[in-house]
């Protein structure tokens, strides 16, 4: 397996969205990479493309996927594939990542991230797909923990075992979500720190960040707020588990201006720089 052909150092990034595109080509502002969406720019051409090859010039790009479907029982979807890998080609992304989950059955794609049955039978059926994928893309596969407000009566494994498992088998990376991991264990009442003990810190290679909403009857991840006191309280003690890594500040509805999601990534920062600091 080829590694990426350039690595990102563990500094906090920003997940790049269209409103902020035309400031960031305009001023260059301090942020470590970016990340876009793959799916955004499954396009031969255009504006948005154009910006990407422009915003790549200066910044690592990060490629992160919500479409793959890589749990589903549908055949995997070649054309998607296709589509990342000549995506992969023109920028050159220091990371390339997925989302454990199925979108989809029967050629019916659902807009949404669904939660796997944790069973050994689903375990053993995306563990072939995330190496299909890993095979067909000729690179590493970063793959992310999602989060849930139900849960399969069948599921036989902890959903932290079913993450590791899926590392151990196909040799891929995880892109640990910690505001999943922390809406996961309010909803479901588990304790996120045995989560987070039974991950191999050697397999993480990204970390995301990112906001929920409390007014409801469970958590809900929207992405449309600022990280939470008691994620980064759970960020802090992942970093110091697993050691300093690409930390993504992810921010997808009631998008705020560029500086508040400039100023929660300089809080990631400060948080990897004082672990770095102690393990130095
Ligand atoms: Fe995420």
């Amino acid at each position: 397996m080829k590694p990426p052909r350039a690595s990102v150092r563990a500094a906090a990034g920003v997940g790049l969205r269209a409103p902020h595109v035309a400031q960031v080509r305009a001023e260059r502002p301090r942020v470590a990479w970016f990340e876009v969406h793959s799916e955004n720019y499954y396009v031969d051409g255009g504006p948005a493309l154009a910006a990407l090859d422009d915003i790549r010039r200066d910044y690592p790009i990060s490629l992160h996927g919500v479409g793959m479907s890589l749990g589903a029982t549908d055949p995997l979807d070649y054309v998607h594939l296709g589509k990342l890998a000549r995506l992969i080609t023109r920028t050159e992304p220091v990371l390339v990542s997925e989302h454990l989950c199925w979108s989809g059955v029967g050629g019916r794609h659902l807009n949404d991230l669904l939660p796997l049955p944790y069973t050994e039978e689903a375990l053993a059926h995306v563990c072939a797909r995330v190496a299909e994928v890993q095979d067909a893309l000729g690179r590493e596969l970063l793959v992310e923990n999602v989060s849930s407000y139900l849960a399969f009566a069948d599921a036989t494994i902890p959903e932290w075992e079913f993450v590791a498992a899926v590392a151990r088998r196909t040799g891929c990376k995880l892109l640990l979500d910690v505001n999943n991991i922390h809406v996961n264990a309010v909803n479901h009442g588990f304790d996120a720190d045995v989560y987070l003990a039974a991950i191999p810190p050697a397999a993480v290679a990204e970390i995301h960040l990112a906001g929920f909403d409390a007014s409801g009857a469970c958590l809900i991840d929207t992405h449309g707020a600022p990280v939470a006191p008691e994620v980064w309280a759970l960020y802090g003690r992942a970093i110091e588990r697993i050691g300093p890594r690409p930390t993504l500040i992810e921010w997808d509805t009631d998008i705020p201006p560029f500086a508040t999601l400039q100023r929660e990534a300089a809080t990631a920062q400060a948080i990897l720089e004082a672990r770095h600091a102690v393990a130095a």
